[in-house]
């Protein structure tokens, strides 16, 4: 086999095939939005096609093509679209999507868009292949185990003559193995005469694409075959058994190539990346860590278990336990978790931390900055080196408007506090525990908001003389306890 040409001058056109119907998914949603490691199917074609640098992209569309064209334009600005009414046959599909391209010479590859693993390396071999042969056509082929329901690659003298779909194949081309992808290369005169040749003589009444090998083996125009090892390729989804085989090849392979990276992943089985991740050399991905969207993960950084990041970045050795986190940046040697929840806009400083059971929406946490434990941090900017108490909750709600606290630079929020937006807590302010502070706390003040204490004396004795209250109470020395006594020297 020829050495593929990497350096291939651009095809003329692409006409990705995306009319069908795709019925046995069973679903609202186009076959081709459904997506494959976090990215529509039809994003992958469109990649491939794009990987080919046409003049012309073309994607005929069909069945539920609102949802489609409206994908499509978010893709691409270069691709124009053009629409199959009926779905009667690939042939004539492929006669929709040259209907805009009149007058276009050169080389015309078809594909289709419901392939997710086709590369545009791949594609770009088949090209190489068809120019370096001088093909009239050039059909992209795969041998597989279980031929049924493909249309076979008929061949005489190792040469290829025809192509039998499966419903119209002899018992004895049926037991063929090598299968037609249904991508190629044509050469565009050709496909031309051919398309105009076509008839719907078969079981199904359609006008079969197919069938131009033939027609172009007939009048001894040189057709060839280009076998693809990597039958995964070749691979159509038409239900969602499919589908969920077509994710888990994905996942293997991008879980693969990352680990040939420099990325430990503790369990690979249980790790889910999508395809548009970025993981740094020596990554740790501990089970159950799903990495989703733009995610991109620093070098050194721990994350997991049962983790899930949409769209985060995270900094270098920072450390991710049992989060959720979506729209969010983690700064270098942050820790964040176990049980955290990271709404949008969260932005947490290098070595900042984000601990347990706290939830954060829009909010800057900056260097240095700590909310270890139990909060609900909303609409807040916290300064370097601040310290939010336990229980500290940002009130940034009151049922009509959303509104900002500032909490500043070595500020101290002592637990259980309620800061009522807008607020502001000065530079190296304090703020006593359980306060509910509505009131601007200046730099260095401390802010008390709370009701005194007050001891009623022999209490239990008088309202509850028989309970194990009581009965504690008459036994003790009634003394402080000498750790609190000590804690108590200390502070003052
Ligand atoms: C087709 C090939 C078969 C090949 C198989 C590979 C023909 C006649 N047969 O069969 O040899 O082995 O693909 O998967 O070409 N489409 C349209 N408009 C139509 C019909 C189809 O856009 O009118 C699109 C579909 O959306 C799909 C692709 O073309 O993406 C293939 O159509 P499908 O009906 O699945 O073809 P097969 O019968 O599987
Ligand atoms: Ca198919």
């Amino acid at each position: 086999m020829s050495a593929p040409d990497n350096d291939l001058a651009q095809v003329a056109a692409v006409v990705v095939l995306a009319a069908g119907g795709g019925t046995r998914m069973k679903s609202k949603t186009s076959k081709l939005l459904h997506e494959v490691a976090g990215k529509p199917m039809l994003s992958y074609a469109v990649s491939a096609a794009a990987a080919l640098d046409p003049e012309h992209l073309v994607v005929v569309v069909g069945h539920q093509r609102e949802q489609v064209v409206e994908h499509l334009e978010r893709l691409s600005e270069q691709l124009t679209t053009a629409v199959q009414d009926q779905q009667l046959g690939t042939g004539h599909a492929v006669a929709c999507g040259l209907a805009g391209l009149e007058g276009v010479e050169g080389d015309i590859v078809v594909t289709y868009a419901d392939v997710p693993l086709l590369a545009g390396d791949t594609l770009r071999q088949l090209v190489a292949v068809h120019r370096g042969r001088h093909n009239a056509v050039t059909v992209m082929t795969a041998r597989v185990a279980d031929p049924t329901g493909y249309g076979r690659i008929v061949r005489e003298n190792d040469a290829v003559i025809g192509i039998v779909e499966d419903r119209d194949a002899t018992e004895e081309q049926r037991s063929i193995t090598e299968i037609n992808s249904g991508i190629y290369v044509f050469d565009a005169a050709t496909l031309r005469e051919g398309l105009a040749s076509l008839t719907t003589d078969n079981d199904q009444g359609e006008m079969y694409l197919t069938d131009i090998v033939k027609f172009c083996h007939d009048r001894s125009q040189k057709v060839g075959a280009h076998l693809v090892e990597d039958v995964w390729q070749t691979e159509g989804v038409n239900d969602r058994i499919q589908l969920a085989r077509m994710n888990q090849e994905m996942q293997r392979r991008i879980r693969d190539a990352w680990m040939l990276k420099g990325v430990t992943m503790v369990d690979p089985a249980s790790t889910f990346i999508d395809v548009d991740v970025d993981l740094a050399q020596d990554v740790v991905l501990h089970p159950g860590v799903i990495l989703q969207g733009a995610t991109t993960i620093g070098e050194g950084a721990i994350i997991g278990p049962s983790t899930t990041l949409m769209d985060v970045e995270v900094g270098a050795n920072a450390e991710v336990i049992r989060t959720h986190g979506s729209f969010a940046v983690i700064g270098e040697g942050a820790t964040v978790g176990p049980f955290a929840y990271l709404r949008p806009g969260t932005i947490l400083g290098a070595n900042g931390k984000i601990g347990t059971f706290v939830e954060t929406k829009n909010a800057q946490i900056a260097d240095g900055a700590k909310v270890p434990h139990l909060a609900y941090v909303g609409d807040a900017i916290i300064d370097e080196q601040a310290n939010i108490g336990a229980g500290t909750i940002f009130a940034n709600y009151d049922g009509v408007h959303k509104s900002k606290t500032h909490v500043g630079k070595a500020a101290f929020v002592g637990s259980n506090s309620v800061l009522v937006a807008p607020v502001d807590v000065g530079a190296g302010a304090l703020v006593a525990a359980g306060s509910t502070i509505t009131d601007d706390v200046p730099a260095g003040t401390l802010g008390v908001a709370r009701g005194r204490q007050r001891n009623v004396e022999g209490w239990v004795a008088k309202a509850r003389p028989e309970s194990k209250q009581a009965a504690a109470a008459a036994e003790s020395d009634g003394n402080v306890h000498p750790a609190v006594i000590e804690s108590r020297e200390k502070k003052a």
